[in-house]
C-alpha cells in the first residue's frame, strides 16, 4: 500500500511533466554547521559508500539523490548486464556500478562547477540511486553552514549558504533533517535556528543528533534525545557514524551499523530508548514521514491535475473534430487527446488511493 502510494506519485508527476506542468514534490534536506556529519548520515540511510565525506569543506553543491527501490534481479535470468545497484547522474549518460566511482564524479562535478578551492555552487547535481536495499526517498545534500569565509570563498559566503539552503527549506513540502553534533551545545545549533525560522512549529522538522560517541566522559544527550531539551513534533534521533579514522581505515558501512546499535545497547543511558535511535530507525521515521506528507498533498494535486486537464481539453476543442477524429493538423489533437485521456486515468485512481487511505 505505502510503496504503491509512492509509485503512484512518481507517475503523477511523470504526468505533469508530459502536460507542462510542475508538482513540488516533498524533498528531505540535511541542514547542519559544516562538518555536523550531514553527508555521513545520508550516506548510512542509503547504505552504500559514495558521498564524499570529511573535515572541512566536502559538499560545496546542492546533491539532489533519488532514492528508487528496485526488485532484486531473478538470479536465474541470463542478462549479465542486470546490476542490482546502480547510480545515474542527470549531467553525464553512463550507469555507475561502482560506488566509488560515484563519488568520484561527484567530487569531479563539484571541482567542475564550484571551483578548486572551497567554492559554493547553488547548481545542484542530480543523482539517482537504483537499489534493493533503499527506501522510496528524495535527499538533499546541502553544504554545511558557516560563518568565516575560506579559501576563495567571498566575505559573504555565511549569508550566501545561508539564501541557498533556505531555498529548500523554506518550502512548505520540504522535510528538515536538522543536523547537530552532540558534543557541541545544542543551544548553539545553526541547524536548529534555521528550521525554525522556516518552521517555527517544529511539524516538519527531524532533529538528527551525531557524534554521541564523541561526547565528554560522563556526559550523555538523553534529555535532548527523548525531547525534553528542544521541542519537535517528529522528535530527536540519536546516531553514531563514522569517525573519520573509520573511513581513513575503510570500516565497512555494515560493521559501521553493528557497531552503532551495540552503541546504544550497551550504553547505559541509552540502553532504553536503544531501539528509537540510530540510523535504521532514522531511515523507517523518515519514509514513515515521506508517506504522510504525499498522502496530505493528494487532494492539492487533484485539483492542479484538473485544472490541467481543463485547459488541454480546451486547446483540444480549438483544433475542432477534424484534429480529433483524423484528417489534416491530425498530430497535435491526436497527441492532447492521449494526455487528456492520461490525466484523467490518474485523477480516478487518486480518487481510488484517497478511499483507502481515509
Ligand atoms: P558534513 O560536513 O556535515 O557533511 O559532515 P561529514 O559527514 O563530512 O563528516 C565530517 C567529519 O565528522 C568526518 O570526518 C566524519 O567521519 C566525522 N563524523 C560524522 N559523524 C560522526 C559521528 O557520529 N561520530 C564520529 N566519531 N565522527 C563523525
Ligand atoms: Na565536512
Ligand atoms: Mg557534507
Amino acid at each position: 500500500m505505502d510503496a504503491d502510494l509512492i509509485k503512484l506519485v512518481n507517475k503523477l508527476q511523470d504526468t505533469f511533466a508530459n502536460l507542462g506542468g510542475e508538482l513540488d514534490m516533498p524533498q528531505l534536506a540535511v541542514v547542519g554547521s559544516q562538518s555536523a556529519g550531514k553527508s555521513s548520515v545520508l550516506e548510512t540511510i542509503v547504505g552504500r559508500d559514495f558521498l564524499p565525506r570529511g573535515q572541512g569543506i566536502v559538499t560545496r553543491r546542492p546533491l539532489i539523490l533519488q532514492l528508487i527501490h528496485t526488485p532484486v534481479p531473478d538470479p536465474s535470468s541470463s542478462n549479465s548486464q542486470s546490476y542490482t545497484e546502480w547510480g545515474q547522474f542527470l549531467h553525464i549518460d553512463k550507469r555507475f556500478t561502482e560506488f566509488d566511482e560515484i563519488r568520484k564524479e561527484i567530487e569531479q562535478e563539484t571541482f567542475r562547477v564550484a571551483g578548486q578551492n572551497k567554492g559554493i555552487s547553488k547548481l545542484p547535481i542530480h543523482l539517482r540511486i537504483y537499489s534493493p536495499n533503499v527506501l522510496d526517498l528524495t535527499l538533499v545534500d546541502l553544504p554545511g553552514l558557516t560563518k568565516i569565509p575560506v579559501g576563495d570563498q567571498p566575505s559573504d559566503i555565511e549569508r550566501q549558504i545561508r539564501g541557498l539552503v533556505l531555498d529548500y527549506i523554506s518550502k512548505s513540502n520540504c522535510v528538515i533533517l536538522a543536523v547537530s553534533a552532540a558534543n557541541v551545545d545544542l543551544a548553539n545549533s545553526e541547524s536548529l535556528k534555521l528550521a525554525r525560522s522556516v518552521d517555527p512549529q517544529g511539524r516538519r522538522t527531524i532533529g538528527v543528533l551525531t557524534k554521541l560517541d564523541l561526547m565528554d566522559a560522563g556526559t550523555h544527550a538523553l534529555d535532548i534525545l527523548t525531547g525534553r531539551v528542544y521541542p519537535l513534533k517528529l522528535g530527536f534521533i540519536g546516531v553514531v557514524n563514522r569517525s573519520q579514522q573509520d573511513i581513513n581505515s575503510n570500516k565497512s558501512l555494515d560493521d559501521a551499523l553493528d557497531h552503532e546499535a551495540e552503541f546504544f545497547k550497551s550504553h547505559a543511558a541509552y540502553r532504553n530508548i536503544a531501539h528509537k535511535n540510530g540510523t535504521k530507525y532514522l531511515a523507517k521515521t523518515l519514509n514513515q514521514v515521506l508517506m504522510n506528507h504525499i498522502r496530505d498533498k493528494l487532494p492539492d494535486m487533484k485539483a492542479k491535475l484538473n485544472t490541467l486537464m481543463g485547459q488541454a481539453q480546451q486547446e483540444l476543442n480549438s483544433f475542432g473534430d477534424a484534429a480529433i477524429y483524423g484528417d489534416s493538423n491530425q498530430q497535435g489533437g491526436l497527441i492532447l487527446r492521449l494526455m487528456t485521456q492520461f490525466a484523467r486515468d490518474f485523477v480516478s485512481s487518486i480518487e481510488g488511493t484517497n478511499a483507502d487511505v481515509s
